[in-house]
Formats: structure tokens, sequence, C-alpha cells
């Protein structure tokens, strides 16, 4: 009796010591733990490795487990599940000297294993609430996986199609990608303190302008004026991380003559002490090593330090501080400051996410089964992706009856599942998908005969499928045809030099034109494509881009008008290729536009214009927007400007439209942009309804860089034009004074 009295005491002791401690500051907790680590276990800390489940990249050590046990690495990536993660964290808190619990990092981009749609189509959404609501179900599940940790958001701004990584952004403005950028960081790590158990830490990336590489080729060198990058390129980083993001990746490329990973102005003087970031910063995947093919570094060691020095935290895989970093510590080429430094950022990480309180506290089996793929989380994803199609043309087909009789569902993509998980799909998987056909029929139950052919596949010239397809929509009352990329056409190292629609989809569309049945063409792709003929000719034209695990059911309830299409494009969709980059904000030049005149800015052969411009979507309904009133005509420093829009759904279902605030500084030291947004709302209209906006413009909306990179407004006149699409606008000026 005395005896467990006694070791009942001694429990209460040990418990009220570790309460003690866990009220502890951080900062405290996080010295104490350096106290007792040796430099190599330090150096072990800064190591990010893969396991062996699956990279994107060279796999270069496959001991990943003897890397846990012998404390030479602190994360892991690409190990989900609990009960791995569980297995590999034993490891790390049994096995190895100080037991330091890892931490698990994913590329969770859109969504875990209820996949949402692509972030590009998600950002066609401009709805802030569903990008959020995205991130928010992608950490739950993601963290009821075991993660502590996903590689996002991607924040690139991207002006080139032809980059298959243009779908995991937010497309080519800094305001709308700004805007999701705070939601995404916010969505996956809360608001506010971090450490709830169903959020994850988020990692901006890449830092920076790994957007625009030349001729849009995946990790091409990147060359801009630090105008254009503080402008434009910079902005989606500083909200995220004015949103609390408390990772920060690298990236590949280089700017301006030197690599992102070994840039010290990048990593510590802007992103430091300008921008004032808190957190750790990872590199991407081996791209210290890189630096020696860069030309920066003579050798691995060498890229090591400048890497170190730069201000890069971890090592992703590269696997180069736990071979070098301790030699240059004792060469005196790395202060040990800057190794401390580093490990004190990744330790606090460990302390927020409450991992050396409970180093499973991420790895609950009941809530991984119950969590994931749930009917709540499909439920928000069906929402996000309805929300992220862009209805491109309609001359009256859409939406169809829900009483047809015999439906044609036909092309590669109709029947597909695999595809539409896209690409970046983390635990996804193709059989979870609601297809096209599914999703039709999940709508219009028994009552219709959906008749389905392929076609054709989405590449290859064969068209032996034709003849069915043909046969099939000659007997339907309406044709939906699904075409478009597979998922593998974009994405990382998927650049495309054409990107037209490949194989003979095209071909396939004009044969069933042939029938004269009224026909709706589902794009299914990964980025903008040059379609000019399906822009100009096609009956009905949707952009679905790729979805997610509920594509086709979200895309049935557009097509039978269930939900009335609401995106907005949040990119520029080219005519033609040559005409890349496209982008709205544009300069005028010296000789502007003119399509009758050979002597101004333009092309022979080609409008300048693209096919589909920024911010454009048709709805099934009409809006009408007022000229926008401000409250003044003239404003000084320190006042707003306070802007009254009216919109009126002036048809006849209800609707979401969203309405557009762009600027222009007419006349300005340094050229402005055309049009460059500033504001948007998302509205939902009843038939005949009117709603009351405003938008308020900050000093911060008229400024730019002036000559010598400084921020300023001039006194002058400002066009504020408002509208539902970058080309549809009205205008009024109002006057800067000093
Ligand atoms: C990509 C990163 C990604 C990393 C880890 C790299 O190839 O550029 O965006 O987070 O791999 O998978």
């Amino acid at each position: 009796m005395k005896n467990i009295l006694t070791s009942l005491l001694f429990l209460l002791f040990l418990n009220s010591l570790a309460a003690q401690s866990r009220q502890k500051p951080v900062s405290e907790r996080v010295d104490s733990v350096m106290a007792l680590m040796t430099l190599e276990e330090k150096i072990g800390q800064m190591t990010l490795f893969t396991t062996d489940w699956g990279s994107t990249g060279p796999t270069i050590r496959p001991g990943y487990r003897e890397d846990i046990k012998e404390g030479r690495c602190g994360a892991l990536f690409n190990a989900h599940g609990v009960a791995f993660t569980r297995e590999l964290q034993r490891i790390a808190v049994e096995e190895s000297r100080l037991k330091i619990p890892l931490i698990f990092g994913y590329d969770v981009i859109h969504g875990f294993k209820t996949i949402f749609p692509i972030p590009l189509g998600e950002a066609a959404s401009w709805d802030m609430k569903a990008v959020k609501a995205s991130a928010g179900v992608a950490a739950a599940e993601a963290s009821a996986a075991g993660l502590h940790w996903t590689f996002a958001p991607m924040v690139d701004i991207s002006r080139d199609p032809r980059w298959g990584r243009i779908m995991e952004g937010a497309g080519e403005d800094p305001v709308l990608a700004s805007a999701i950028a705070a939601q995404r960081v916010q969505g996956f790590q809360g608001i506010g303190t971090f450490g709830e158990p169903n959020r994850i830490l988020a990692c901006v990336k890449h830092f920076a302008a790994y957007g625009a590489p030349f001729g849009g080729r995946d990790y091409n060198t990147v060359d801009m004026s630090e105008r254009m990058f503080r402008e434009v390129y910079l902005p989606p980083y500083q909200a995220a991380i004015a949103a609390g993001a408390r990772t920060v990746m690298t990236a590949f490329n280089e700017l301006n003559g030197v690599p992102a990973t070994a840039n010290k102005w990048l990593l510590t003087d802007l992103l430091r002490n300008e921008l004032r970031f808190k957190g750790m910063v990872v590199t991407d995947y081996t791209s210290i090593n890189e630096l020696v093919p860069h030309g920066v570094a003579a050798n691995e060691k060498h890229a090591s330090e400048l890497a170190v020095l730069a201000g890069a935290d971890m090592d992703m895989q590269g696997a180069v501080y736990q071979r070098f970093l301790k030699e240059l510590v004792e060469e005196g080429k790395v202060p040990i400051a800057r190794v401390d430094e580093a490990v004190r950022r990744i330790l606090r990480l460990k302390f927020e996410l409450g991992l050396f309180d409970d180093p499973y506290r991420y790895c609950d089996e009941k809530k991984e089964k119950s969590v994931i793929l749930s009917d709540h989380n499909r439920a928000i994803a069906r929402d996000v992706a309805r929300k992220s199609i862009v209805l491109l043309r309609n001359e009256n087909i859409l939406p169809l009856s829900k009483e047809v009789k015999k439906l044609a569902v036909v092309g590669p993509l109709a029947a597909d599942k695999d595809n539409l998980i896209g690409f970046w799909s983390a635990a996804g998987e193709g059989q979870h998908c609601v297809s096209l056909v599914d999703g039709i029929r999940n709508k219009l139950g028994t009552g219709v005969e959906l008749l389905t052919a392929k076609g054709c596949e989405i590449t290859g010239n064969d068209r032996s499928g034709f003849a069915e397809a043909v046969e099939q929509a000659s007997q339907a009352d309406a044709v939906v045809v699904a075409i478009g990329e597979s998922r593998e056409m974009s994405g990382e190292a998927a650049s495309r030099a054409d990107i037209s629609l490949p194989g003979v989809q095209e071909e396939l569309v004009k044969a069933l034109m042939g029938t004269g049945k009224p026909l709706v063409v589902v794009l299914m792709n990964g980025r903008p494509l040059t379609i000019p003929w399906l822009g100009e000719n096609a009956p009905a034209l949707l952009e679905t881009w790729w979805l997610g695990t509920e594509a086709g059911n979200a895309i049935a309830d557009v097509l039978f008008g269930d939900y009335n299409p609401s995106g907005k494009l949040p990119v520029s969709f080219p005519r033609h290729v040559g005409q890349i980059p496209v982008f709205y904000s544009h300069k005028a030049t010296g000789r502007p536009y003119q399509p009758n005149n050979k002597w101004r800015s333009k092309y022979l052969d080609i409008t300048n214009e693209p096919l589909f411009p920024f911010g454009y979507g048709l709805s099934y309904t009409t809006f009408e927007i007022s000229a926008p009133a401000p409250d003044k005509t003239k404003f000084r420093s320190g006042e707003v400007v306070k802007v009254h829009v009216k919109v009126t759904n002036t048809g006849n279902r209800e609707g979401e439209e969203v309405v557009q605030l762009y600027i222009h500084d007419k006349v300005a030291s340094v050229t402005r942009p055309v049009k460059e947004l500033r504001a948007f709302q998302k509205v939902s209209l009843k038939p005949g309804e009117t709603k009351d906006l405003l938008f308020v413009l900050f000093e911060k909306d008229f400024a730019f860089l002036d000559q010598n990179l400084e921020w300023t407004i001039e006194p002058g006149e400002f066009e504020i034009m408002v509208g539902n699409s970058v080309d549809n606008v009205k205008a009024v000026v109002v006057v800067r004074v000093e």
C-alpha cells in the first residue's frame, strides 16, 4: 500500500514538473533543449528527408529510419497515415538520444484525400470563404493522417501558361493572389495562435519569382526588374507572411543572377529584415545541391556554406548540411550562432505543434477514419468545385433541362476519374472521384438514357472512335463532350511549348457539332489553353479545370442549373502561344494598340487581345453594374476614397457576380499599367435585386514605386473603373491634389 502511494506521489510530481515546464515561455523551453544538443544533433534538426513513399525528385537516401534513430534528421516528408507516422515518430522519441519528435510534412496542395479543385481553378471562384474552407478541410484531413506541415500555399504569380505549375497558383494578378494567399494560410494554420490539432503549418513557396521562368520552362532562369518583382511578384508572399505563415520555401530558380537558395538579399535582407518574417526557411528539393550546376558553388560543401549563410534553415533532401555543415562550423566558415538560430526556429515549431508534450498528438486512428473523405468534407469540396467553374460561352444551350430523355456524354474525359484529381493530389485517389458520367447519373437518376463513348484519347491521332461518338450524339437530345489535358500534362516539370488541346480532341468536337445537336464542351485542364476555334464556335463552353473528388457532381450542378456559374478567370487565356506573356495589366507603350494601324505595338498576324480576358466569366442570369460613384472627385494625402457601386440582377435567376474595381494612374513619373485590380466583391443577388457595394480605396491603392524604387503617390488624375471583367468596365476620374 505504502509503495503504491509513493509511486502515485512520484507520478503526480512528474506531471506537475511537466505542467510547470509547459507553462514556461517557448523560448526557454527551446533553450533547455538546445543546451543538451551536440553540433551533429543540431545539424540533424536542420535536415529534412523524404521517406520511400514517393518523391518529387531523386531519392538519394533510402536509409531514413537509421537517420531518425541517429538524430540525423529532424523532419520527414512523404510519410502519412497514423500508423506510418506513429511508427516513425516512435523511432525518434524512443530510440534517438535526445528523443526530439519529428515534424511530418507533405505536399497537401489542394486537399489531402478529399481533393479540391486545383489552386488555379479554385482562384477562379474569387470566393474567399470557399478558398479558406478548402484549405481548412485539407488541414483537418492531413492532420488526422499524422501530418503537421504542408508545403503550400504556392503563391507564385504566373503570366505564362506554358509553365506547368501555373496550375498551382492563383493566376496573374497580385491583388487577387494576395487575398487568396492569406486565406489559404489561415485555412491551413488557423488565425492567431497556432497549435490546434486540426491545423497544420503552412509553407509559402517558392521564394521568390519562380513563376516567371524564361520561355515558361520549369526551373529556368528568372530575370526581372526590382520594380516588377516588388509590384507584382512579391505581394502574395508578403500577404501570406502577414497572415502568419510559419514557414517559407526557397525556389529552384535564380533571380537576377543569384539562385534563390543562395540569395542573401532574398532570404535575409528582404525576408527577415524587411518583411519581418520570424519563422523557418526550408529549401526546395535538393536546391542547395543544385547551386553547383547553377554555377555559383564549386562543390556541395561550398553550396552548403552559401545556402546557410544566405538564410536557409533546413535542407530538403540534399543531405548537404548533414555532410558538410559540421566541417564548415569547425573551419570557422559558418558561425555556430547561425546554426543555433536555425535550430531554434525549428524547435520552436515543434513546441508550437505541441509535439514535445505529446509526440503522437496527431496520431488518432479513430479521428483518421471519421475525418478523411467524410460526407461533410465531400460536401464542401462539391461546393468549392462548382464555384470554380467558369462559363466561357453559352449560345442559349445551358442550363440543360433535367427532363432530357437521351443525353450523349462523350469524350476522353467523360467517364474518367483518375485525371480529375489533377497534379499534386496528395493522398487523393481517382477511385474516390465522381466522374462526369456518374455526376450526371446522380443528378438525373434512371429517367435518362446516357449514351457514352470516348471518341478518342486525350493524346494521339486515332480517330477510329469518332464514328461511335457521333452515332451516340446523333441519337441524343443533347451532347456533353469532356476534353482537355491529362493530369501529368501540367504541374511540376510539365511545361508545354504548344498549349493547344492535345491530340484530335478538337476534331472530335467538330465532328460532334456536325450532328447539329445542342452541344456543351466541358474542358478539364490545368492551365489556360489556346483554343481560339472552340472559344469562337462552341455552342457552350465550360472551363472546369481539374475539380477534384466531387468534379462530376459539381459539373452536373452547373449543367442542369442547380448552381448558376459564378467563376471568373484568374488569368488571361491567350489566343496563340506567340502572345505569351499576355496579361491585362500591361503598359500602354508609346504606340498603343490599334488593330488597323501597322505602326503600332502589335502583331501582323493576330490581335493583341487574349481569347478570354482576366476577370471574365458568364452566368445564367445578367447583371447591370453602375458606373462607380466616388464620394469625392478630389482627394489629398491621408484621405480615403469611398466608391459606391450598384449591382442589379437583371435576369430571372438567382446568381452571383464578382464586381471588380480597377485603377489607372493616367500620368506618372514612371509608366503605369493600363489597368490594375484594386478590389473585388462577390455578391449573390435574387432576380431583380439590387445591392449597394462600397469599395474603400486607401493611399496604398494609388501608390507605385518611383524611379528610386520608393513607394509614392503623385498628384494627378486616376481613372477608377468598375465592371464584371477587365474588358467590361465603366470609369470615372478622381484627382489627387497636392
Ligand atoms: C517542389 C516543391 C515541393 C517539393 C517536395 C519540389 O520538387 O518544387 O514545391 O514542395 O518538391 O515535394
